[in-house]
């Protein structure tokens, strides 16, 4: 080391990590306290590796996760980001990221579990391994499950390659407390808990209009005015999954809008007419209407 004077400010412009902050801050509504954690991470990562830098030693830092939250509240999209982040500063080789659930760690007979999750770890190194409905791993009422078996072997490589595999395991918040708690080993060896909210129908608004601008089409006020009404209904309804079914609405009024035009014949259609998602177009959604 020639000089022992590091400046930390540079050395996190040097990686972009600003940038993907920035870039996170801007892409996802809400979810102030996600964006804290990661840029927690994303601090004591990078003072880890001045320490390195200056022959101070400590353990690296344990990052297993727990993700815990509804459907479609962004679970998948700030792993991705996560990923990138980790990534940046050098914590895993590559940084990619595989999402897989209970089938593809657990086989139907014995001696298929072991090699599966095996072979889903490998390829995983050097990136993060995202666990969706991690419960499902944990079967208490039957005792020869060939769950556990999986669990063993996340559990043996969380503690010893732990510098080149991030673990996040995700689902319901109330289903994964239980799952933890079968499972103490587990919950002690995953240091970071992120508990991701469910958005107000006022948060899911604004991700409406931006995945609407995102797509170069436009709401007018009286439509945003529907919508924000359409997600309050649809938010009591079964299988309400936030921002996908947002997305989804969305995708639908599109398809209206398209059958609307085609459906006026002949008239000729103005730019602003190809891109405006009129209130009728969220109106005839069976949500309003009763029927499809
Ligand atoms: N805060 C947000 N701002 C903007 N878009 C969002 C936000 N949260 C989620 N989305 C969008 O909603 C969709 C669903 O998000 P994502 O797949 O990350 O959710 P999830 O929590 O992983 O859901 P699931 O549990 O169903 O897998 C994506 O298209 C994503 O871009
Ligand atoms: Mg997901």
């Amino acid at each position: 080391m020639s000089s022992d004077r590091l400046n930390l400010r540079e050395e996190y412009q040097k990686r972009q990590i600003q940038e993907i902050l920035d870039q996170l801050d801007k892409d996802l509504v809400g979810l102030v306290p996600v964006k804290t954690r990661l840029k927690e991470v994303a601090a004591l990562l990078l003072v880890h590796r001045l320490r390195k830098s200056l022959g101070l030693t400590s353990s690296n830092p344990n990052l297993h996760m727990s993700f815990t939250g509804s459907p479609g509240t962004g679970k998948t999209t700030v792993a991705l980001k996560m990923a990138d982040v980790l990534f940046r500063l050098g914590y895993i080789r590559k940084g990619h990221l595989v999402t897989v659930t209970r089938d593809d760690l657990v086989g139907q007979y014995i001696g298929h579990t072991a090699p599966k999750t095996k072979e889903v770890l490998k390829r995983a190194m050097g990136g993060v391994l995202f666990i969706d409905e991690a419960y499902y791993l944990y079967k208490p009422d039957n005792e020869r499950d060939y769950g556990s078996e999986a669990i063993e072997i996340l559990l043996q490589v969380m503690e010893n390659q732990r510098d080149d595999l991030v673990i996040i395991f995700a689902g319901y918040k109330e289903r994964m407390d239980e799952f933890y708690e079968s499972n103490p080993g587990l919950s002690s060896r995953v240091a970071n808990h992120i508990d991701f909210p469910d958005y107000s129908p006022e948060e899911l608004l604004i991700i409406a209009k931006q995945m609407v601008e995102e797509q170069q089409y436009r709401l007018t006020d009286e439509s945003a005015n529907v919508l924000l009404d359409y997600i309050k209904i649809r938010k009591e309804y079964p299988h309400f999954a936030n921002a996908r079914s947002v997305r989804n609405a969305i995708d639908r009024a599109r398809m209206r809008q398209a059958n609307r035009m085609f459906n006026a014949g002949n008239k000729v259609l103005t730019k602003a007419d190809l891109v405006t998602i009129q209130p009728e177009d969220i109106l005839k959604s069976r949500l309003f209407t009763g029927q499809d």
